[in-house]
């Protein structure tokens, strides 16, 4: 598998990063995925402003021909690895760069970021999108600015973890008394006929998926109140799904051993799966 690595296309195995690249000693990065099909990266745009957001979130300086020419690396990796048919996903984390001695300011003088890009190929996970999947509660252990897409993802991989453990498929985390995020989705739930979001803040990561769902939700008609669940609210709900690039639309059928509408997808879910089905494959099908 090939990568790209600051400025080298290189085979995965010989590519390495340094041990005082800031990402390696404090997190200090933040990355992106992007869903490809046949070649054609969905919702790119809105990817690669929300990296630069990111990146102005962290002050970490990459230069703009860098930047640009991020879409044109992802490309060329897709199809240096035969990624150009089919399912595939774009993987881009940069870190503020390699710098020593270790000290928690930023380098001085200034050090060029870290620039990884990989592309691997992507399985659907069409078997839950159709049956649904169970969650539990857990804590949202996260810092206060979950809005950046920070490599630092152990309150992350805690979560997923605890409901690994617990025999379920993933976790919705509650902060405060509400339903954020899922560790790795969005969250959107039903109730009479109306949905509700978390609303945009730096609570939770602005996800994509979340965005097209919003437009599907707009013209469907699907009345949106910008409102989290709260914790107790969670077993009166009709529908409740996650939301995510890697993720699409799965449905929630349990929350902590208890079912909604009768353990199966409920109705708003599978219209809005449909629709979404239709907006990933057809706009890449035009752009062709
Ligand atoms: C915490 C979190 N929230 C939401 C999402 C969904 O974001 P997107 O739809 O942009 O993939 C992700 C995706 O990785 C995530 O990690």
């Amino acid at each position: 598998m090939q990568v790209y690595l600051n400025g080298q296309y290189l085979d995965q195995t010989e590519a390495t990063v340094s041990v005082i690249d800031r990402g390696f000693i404090f997190g200090d990065g933040l990355y992106e995925v992007i869903r490809s099909i046949n070649g054609n990266l969905f919702r790119e745009k809105e990817h690669l402003d929300r990296l630069n957001e990111g990146l102005s979130g962290m002050r970490i300086k990459l230069p703009a021909n860098l930047f640009n020419s991020l879409s044109e690396i992802s490309r060329k990796l897709l199809f240096q690895n035969k990624l150009m048919e089919g399912e595939a996903t774009i993987y881009i984390q940069i870190t503020r760069g390699a710098a020593y001695p270790r000290t928690h300011t930023f380098p001085e003088p200034n050090v060029d970021p870290t620039v990884y890009v990989s592309a691997d190929t992507f399985t659907p996970h069409t078997r839950l999108h159709q049956r649904g999947v169970d969650a539990i509660t857990v804590s949202d252990l996260r810092w206060m600015r979950c809005n950046l897409k920070t490599v630092q993802l152990l309150p992350n991989v805690l979560a997923r973890q605890q409901a690994w453990d617990a025999g379920v498929n993933n976790a919705l985390m509650i902060r405060d008394g509400v339903v954020t995020e899922s560790p790795n989705a969005n969250i959107f739930a039903a109730k009479d006929g109306t949905l509700f979001t978390f609303p945009i803040s730096n609570y939770i990561l602005n996800g994509i998926t979340r965005g097209v769902v919003l437009e599907i939700c707009k013209e469907l008609q699907l009345p949106v109140v910008h409102q989290p669940v709260r914790e107790e609210e969670l077993y009166e709900l009709d529908e409740l799904f996650f939301t995510g690039s890697t993720t699409d639309i799965q449905p929630v059928i349990e929350i902590n051993g208890k079912k909604l509408n009768g353990g199966k997808p409920g109705p708003i879910v599978r219209k809005i799966q449909e629709a979404y089905q239709q907006r990933l494959y057809a706009s890449v099908e035009k752009k062709k």
